[in-house]
């Protein structure tokens, strides 16, 4: 008899701890679009994990790119140091980046991403002589990682009730999420673009242009529900941002290498921020690692302004560019290159998008949303206990139907590898019909 494992130890992250290991769910290993978990069972990934592992899994070059590296160096600093690995991953990074934005500072996660790109914008005014500029503005249900600058320009009210007072730096634009008018739409909605009015007419009323340093925006919020922005939003919010000469942050976390079917969400919007936070997929998940795409000319300030020999941003993480995870990046962008899997996600999302809406008439369905290969599916919440269908869902998934879906609320949010075929597209939602059916 194997020794049962011990599951107590570990405080699980963003987890209903009792509950889950009341009955835990263990993956055990993974290749491509599934994973197997311990009692033997193969599970579709309708994930990408957390919206990461946008090649499929265990990919052999990215695999051999890590195990090669791990054996030529483990490890070596890059503060006043460097190595060849690092250096090209960021250009490998700035080559599909949005035109401009080629100046690339690396971190370790998304959550790192968005302090470091808040921390960027709040020193560039300085650096350039506007010292004034030191507000924030996010959105409400906005979702920008677990550091306190990321829960400040977040809009979750749980970590306001949970963490206090400290995110006063910050203000919120509402989140666009209206389904009295969009229910059902495919694609972007049409409604709604009148709330990026508001950045102006409300926020920088309130605050006066001159004290905001940076707008950051999900280009699809997906941690809160998949919320998706109304035709036009994006370009109002940038060009408010353009007339008071405020930066726009894209946090692109979720969005970036191909989710929607090009290298980033700016690219399918025409929208181009001041910066952009990546993460996730830009090592398809197999090492830790996030990005901040700057504007090249945000970057020569600091270089201007700083003193010759000092250092020009107070700023990095240990394991900035750390070796394993700019091996995993080179051969990750080399991959989705070779592999054209940004295009391949474009092909595919018009059967994605039909599946997704397949599911229209089931009971209980509120809203389907979907963008590229994202989808939304929101459930009646059963009176009283919000959330409580959708855990319900999630969980007969993974032990009825072997499907890996996520649920936020009572939405379920699917983002699967971009290399799903279409015959896993009808597993997916073919199987969460069943369970919809079933829990309604
Ligand atoms: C939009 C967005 N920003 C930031 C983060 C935080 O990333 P991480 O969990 O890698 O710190 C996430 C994570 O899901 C995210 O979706």
């Amino acid at each position: 008899m194997p020794v049962p494992l011990d599951t107590s130890h570990l405080w699980m992250p963003f987890t209903a701890n009792r509950q889950y290991k009341a009955q835990p769910r263990l993956l055990v290993s993974a290749s491509g679009m599934y994973y197997t978990s311990d009692d033997g069972r193969r599970i579709l990934d309708g994930t990408a994990g957390l919206w990461c592992v946008n090649a499929g899994h265990g990919h052999p070059r990215i695999v051999e790119a890590v195990q090669k590296q791990a054996t030529e160096m483990d490890y070596a600093p890059f503060f006043q140091m460097g190595h060849p690995k690092g250096f090209e991953a960021a250009t490998a990074l700035a080559e599909i980046a949005p035109a401009g934005l080629d100046r690339v500072f690396f971190c370790n996660d998304g959550s790192e991403g968005v302090d470091t790109a808040l921390k960027i914008a709040l020193a560039y005014h300085r650096m350039r002589g506007d010292a004034g500029r030191t507000r924030l503005i996010g959105r409400e249900r906005g979702y920008h990682g677990v550091g306190f600058g990321g829960i400040a320009v977040g809009g979750i009210a749980g970590n306001r009730k949970q963490f206090g007072p400290t995110l006063a730096a910050a203000d919120h634009l509402r989140h666009p999420l209206d389904i009295a008018r969009n229910a059902f739409s495919r694609g972007l909605p049409e409604h709604g673009t009148e709330l990026a009015d508001e950045l102006e007419q409300r926020l920088l009323n309130l605050h006066d242009p001159s004290s905001i340093a940076a707008v950051i925006v999900e280009p699809l919020q997906g941690s809160t529900g998949v919320i998706l922005p109304p035709k036009g939003y994006l370009e109002k919010i940038r060009a408010i941002c353009d007339k008071y000469n405020i930066l726009l942050i894209f946090d692109e976390v979720i969005t970036g290498f191909g989710r929607l079917g090009t290298a980033f969400a700016a690219d399918y919007f025409k929208v181009i921020p001041d910066m952009i936070v990546c993460a996730k997929a830009l090592t398809n998940a197999a090492v830790p690692m996030g990005a901040v795409l700057v504007r090249r000319d945000i970057h020569d300030t600091f270089m201007q302004a700083a003193p010759a020999d000092t250092i020009e941003f107070a700023h990095g993480y240990t394991y900035s560019a750390h070796p394993l995870a700019a091996a995993a990046a080179c051969a990750t962008l080399q991959v989705y290159r070779e592999e054209d899997l940004f295009a391949r996600a474009a092909d595919m999302s018009a059967y994605f998008e039909n599946a997704a809406h397949s599911l229209r008439g089931l009971p209980g369905i509120k809203d389907i949303r979907n963008l590229g290969l994202v989808c939304g599916i929101e459930l009646d919440s059963l009176s009283g206990k919000p959330g409580a269908r959708a855990y319900d869902i999630f969980h007969r998934a993974f032990h009825e139907k072997g499907l890996l879906i996520r649920v936020t609320g009572d939405v379920i949010a699917l983002s699967p590898p971009l290399i799903i075929e279409r015959e896993q597209i009808d597993e997916l939602f073919g199987g969460i019909a069943d369970l919809i059916r079933q829990t309604a």
